[in-house]
């Protein structure tokens, strides 16, 4: 294959899962198929795909695009967008196909028994004959139950979304072959539909999982932090491009508003001689950002990538304001941010499964959504922190801030370097340089 073609599909439902990033789809796709021709992409929106894979007889798949393609750089990807959601203390734990352990937490036992009689009620009404605790028949009634939801996004992933939870209660790997006659035990069928009416009650499934995919990791998540989102992967994609056009290789990296690390950690691993800071005004958000670089080392380890350099050792966190609490004496090569940006007008009518459960520290910031990045441009010259030669600055923004924000970085010093779409085709990414030197 051509060393620059890269293409990123987005499967049907039914054929992957959507905790995983667009790399992994990708990767899953591959490795699941052998590709016997490279895709067209045709005008409508499809793309013809001849691989020879066991998922059933027919080797051709009209592989249908859920949304959009763009065409850059010889690359064309495509995606759903999703702004992808939960409660507190009753541990349930499970160990998923990288041996890493996932937490999923409900408020109390009371909530749990509460959320487990709405499906069993439903299921009660609806399947009088059937065997509830055999796990195809779950499945099928767990598909309808969710699309009986009047929140569209739940309908639109119900039949994803009861694939992943009776995987994850069956400790299963993603897609693996269920049996027919496979039944689930009393807990496990307990523990089936508590979390299918947690989904039920709008609860994202990276909460109640415990984990979203995102670039080549898996990322643990929980509700002091925001859950990954694809379209984020659009700034390790212009870094990464950055380094193959224009061999940028930095050294020190610093990201303001880690979360759950996957950007910075995503850099560590493209960039093994790299070390690196992570930010966050969140200590709970540290905490699980701490878990994932010791997560990643060990999923490194078991995929054999022994070429990378250990990443917890060259990763730190820090509680902090902003800049407020860094040093004005080091100098970063990449400084990158998704801070909040999120208008308070545009928070009111967020889907129930954002505003209900991650946190709104995370997504909304004042001044039309533009207050972040106005501290942090101004705070990261009065630091003189990024490195004046050849030091970037690179930002997630909203949907359509790109004239505010490039007017900000202009007030301050900078330039627009480049910017990278996301896979809906939306100006996701701005890079910045220092227009003087
Ligand atoms: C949009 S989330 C991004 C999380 C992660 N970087 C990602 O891309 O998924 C913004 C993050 O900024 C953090 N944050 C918000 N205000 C902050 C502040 N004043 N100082 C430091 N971090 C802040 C939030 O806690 C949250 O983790």
């Amino acid at each position: 294959m051509n060393k620059h073609l890269l293409v990123l599909v987005q499967l049907q439902h039914d054929l992957t899962p959507s905790l995983l990033s667009s790399h992994h789809r990708y990767k899953y796709f591959l490795g699941n198929s052998r590709l016997l021709s490279l895709p067209k992409i045709n005008n409508s929106n499809n793309i013809n795909i001849s691989i020879n894979n066991n998922i059933n007889s027919n080797n051709n798949y009209n592989i249908s695009i859920i949304n959009n393609y763009f065409y850059r750089k010889n690359c064309y990807c495509s995606t759903k967008k999703s702004f992808g959601n939960n409660e507190n203390t009753n541990n349930n734990s499970n160990n998923n196909d990288n041996g890493i352990t996932t937490t999923t937490t409900t408020s109390s036992i009371s909530a749990a028994a509460d959320n487990s009689s709405l499906f069993t009620k439903f299921i009660n009404n609806n399947n009088n004959n059937s065997n509830n605790f055999n796990a195809k028949q779950l499945l099928d009634s767990s598909r309808k139950f969710l699309k009986s939801s009047t929140n569209n996004d739940i309908k639109e992933s119900a039949i994803l979304d009861s694939r992943i939870l009776i995987e994850h209660v069956l400790q299963l790997k993603p897609n693996a072959r269920i049996p027919p006659t496979l039944n689930l035990t009393d807990s496990q069928y307990q523990q089936f539909s508590e979390l299918i009416s947690r989904r039920f009650k709008d609860e994202p499934i990276a909460y109640i999982v415990g984990y979203r995919y995102f670039w080549k990791h898996q990322f643990r998540c929980d509700r002091s932090t925001l859950i990954p989102r694809p379209d984020s992967e659009t700034l390790i994609d212009q870094i990464v491009m950055l380094r193959e056009y224009e061999n940028f290789s930095p050294t020190n990296i610093l990201d303001l508003g880690t979360g759950t690390g996957c950007l910075l950690l995503s850099l560590l691993n493209e960039f093994p001689n790299a070390t690196g800071v992570g930010v966050d005004q969140s200590l709970d958000a540290l905490e699980i950002a701490k878990y994932n670089s010791i997560s990643i080392d060990k999923q490194n380890s078991s995929d054999n990538n022994s070429s990378n350099n250990i990443i917890n050792n060259r990763v730190e966190f820090i509680q902090s304001n902003w800049l407020s609490s860094l040093s004005n004496n080091k100098k970063y090569q990449l400084i990158i941010s998704n801070p909040p940006y999120i208008s308070h007008s545009d928070y009111i009518n967020l889907n129930p499964t954002v505003k209900l459960f991650e946190p709104k520290t995370a997504l909304v910031a004042d001044n039309n959504g533009l207050k972040d990045y106005e501290i942090i441009a101004k705070s990261i010259v009065d630091k003189d922190i990024l490195d004046r030669d050849n030091g970037l600055v690179v930002f997630e923004i909203g949907m359509n801030q790109e004239n505010d924000i490039i007017k900000i970085m202009e007030s301050n010093g900078f330039e627009l370097k480049c910017q990278g779409k996301d896979l809906g085709r939306i100006i996701r990414c701005l890079v910045f340089k220092y227009k003087i030197k």
